[in-house]
Formats: structure tokens, C-alpha cells, sequence
């Protein structure tokens, strides 16, 4: 099953698609802590997408496209996966596209987890996120256990750099000029499903499961 997460910063794609990879047993892989984590170990990488991650622009696709091709191609992906912040792009999603054709394949599900701007700024200040694992944590909507510590491997969660108010705007602006079209090119494939994200997280994802568990019976 190869599942994509659309929707704009802070929808609650990796929220979902933590929750979708656990219960469906396939990886989970976030380009964006793909990033991070490079960031974090100070490599070329992660020196070069900083820059445009902190300005709330995209990482240029030279950078992403191969680094995705090369993960989904890993053993752990024959299976199926579910692709977090990837594509962001129309060419990103061509390149996916004619990739997975050459192996007789397609993207399965594009979810589109929905949610207004204006929910999305008071959702990003109450972020933290775990650089280690990957998980993600509200402090208000979605707290931890213990204050500060993720409850899924124990390392200290961080503030994203990028969710500074100025930040976030910026992102939204660059998601609705460049990613929001990927919504009618996968509704064009018959692939696109839409869930109302604004819902509480378990509902949300209560319809996800409908949405995934209905189409393979
Ligand atoms: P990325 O890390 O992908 O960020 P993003 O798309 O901006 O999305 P976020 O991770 O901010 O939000 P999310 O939808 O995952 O929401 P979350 O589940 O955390 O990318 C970061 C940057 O990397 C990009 O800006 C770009 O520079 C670069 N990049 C990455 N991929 C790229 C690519 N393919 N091409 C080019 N550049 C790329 O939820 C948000 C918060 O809300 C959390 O606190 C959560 O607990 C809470 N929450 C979730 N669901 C609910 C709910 N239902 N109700 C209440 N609260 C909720
Ligand atoms: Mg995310």
C-alpha cells in the first residue's frame, strides 16, 4: 500500500502518517525529518536545506527527489510506505510517478488531511517535535507523559525552528502556490481522499482507516 499525505504545514500529516505506518506496519518517511535530522548531525545536507527550510521556502528538488527515490527503493519499502511532505511539487510528483510506473507501480491513496489557515498558526506554537523518532507532540491537543521527553523513545523533544509565526505564514503561502495543486493532480489519477483535519486526532484518523480498510476489502 503506498500512501501519500497531502495538506498544508501543520494539518497533522505526520501525526497521521505516524499512526497509519504503526497500525499498517509499512515506514514512514517525512522528507522534512529526513532534513532535520541531517541538520541536527551537521552534514552538507542538512547545512544546505537549512537555508531554505528556515526561510519557510522549499528545499530545491535536486536535493529531494533522489534522496526520496533512494529511500522508497530500500528492502523495507517493498511492502509499501506512507510519504509524509513528499511530493510537494508537481515535477516532484511526476518524478514519483514515472519512477513507480518503470516498476509496473502507483500510488495507491492520496490523503489530503484538510484544514484551514486559520487553525494552523495556533497549532504550530503548541508543536514540539522529537528529532529522534520522528513523532509529534501538542502541547495542548496531543501532550507528552513527561513535559519535554518523547513518550515513544525517551529523547528531549525540540521546538521546530520553522514554526515562528513569520515562518509559518510563509510556508502556507508557499504550500498553497506549489502544493495545493498536487490535490487535482492526484484527484485526476482517482487516487485523492479527503478527511476533515480539523477534527480531534483520533477522529481523524478513524476516518483514514475507513477510507484505507474499506478500499481493500
Ligand atoms: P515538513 O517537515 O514536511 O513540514 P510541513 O509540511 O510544513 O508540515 P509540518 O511537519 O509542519 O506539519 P504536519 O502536517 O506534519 O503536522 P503535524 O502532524 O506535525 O517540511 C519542513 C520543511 O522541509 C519545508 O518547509 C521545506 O523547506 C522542506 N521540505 C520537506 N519536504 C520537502 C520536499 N518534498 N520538497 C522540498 N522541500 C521540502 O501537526 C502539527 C501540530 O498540530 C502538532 O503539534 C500536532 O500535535 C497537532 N495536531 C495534529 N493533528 C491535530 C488535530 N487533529 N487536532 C489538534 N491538533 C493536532
Ligand atoms: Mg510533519
Amino acid at each position: 500500500m503506498k500512501i501519500i499525505m497531502l495538506g498544508a504545514p501543520g494539518a497533522g500529516k505526520g501525526t497521521q502518517a505516524k499512526m497509519i505506518a504503526d497500525k499498517y506496519q509499512i515506514p514512514h518517511i517525512s522528507t522534512g525529518d529526513i532534513f532535520r535530522a541531517n541538520i541536527k548531525n551537521g552534514t552538507e545536507l542538512g547545512k544546505e536545506a537549512k537555508k531554505y527550510m528556515d526561510a519557510g521556502q522549499l528545499v530545491p528538488d535536486e536535493l529531494t527527489v533522489k534522496l526520496l527515490l533512494d529511500r522508497v527503493a530500500n528492502e523495507d519499502c517493498k511492502n509499501g510506505y506512507v510519504l509524509d511532505g513528499f511530493p510537494r511539487t508537481i515535477p516532484q510528483a511526476e518524478v514519483l510517478e514515472n519512477a513507480l510506473t518503470k516498476l509496473g507501480e502507483k500510488v495507491d491513496y492520496a490523503i489530503d488531511v484538510d484544514v484551514p489557515d486559520e487553525n494552523i498558526i495556533r497549532r504550530m506554537s503548541g508543536r514540539r517535535a522529537c528529532v529522534a523518532c520522528g513523532a509529534t507532540y501538542h502541547i495542548v491537543y496531543n501532550p507528552t507523559k513527561e513535559e519535554g521527553i518523547c513518550d515513544r523513545c525517551g529523547a528531549a523533544l525540540i521546538l521546530r525552528d520553522d514554526d515562528k509565526p513569520e515562518t509559518v505564514i510563509k510556508r502556507l503561502d508557499v504550500y498553497h502556490a506549489q502544493t495545493q495543486p498536487l490535490i487535482d493532480f492526484y484527484s485526476s489519477r482517482n487516487v485523492l481522499r479527503s478527511v476533515d483535519g480539523t477534527q480531534d486526532l483520533m477522529k481523524v484518523f478513524e476516518d483514514i482507516v475507513a477510507i484505507l480498510d474499506a478500499s481493500e476489502a
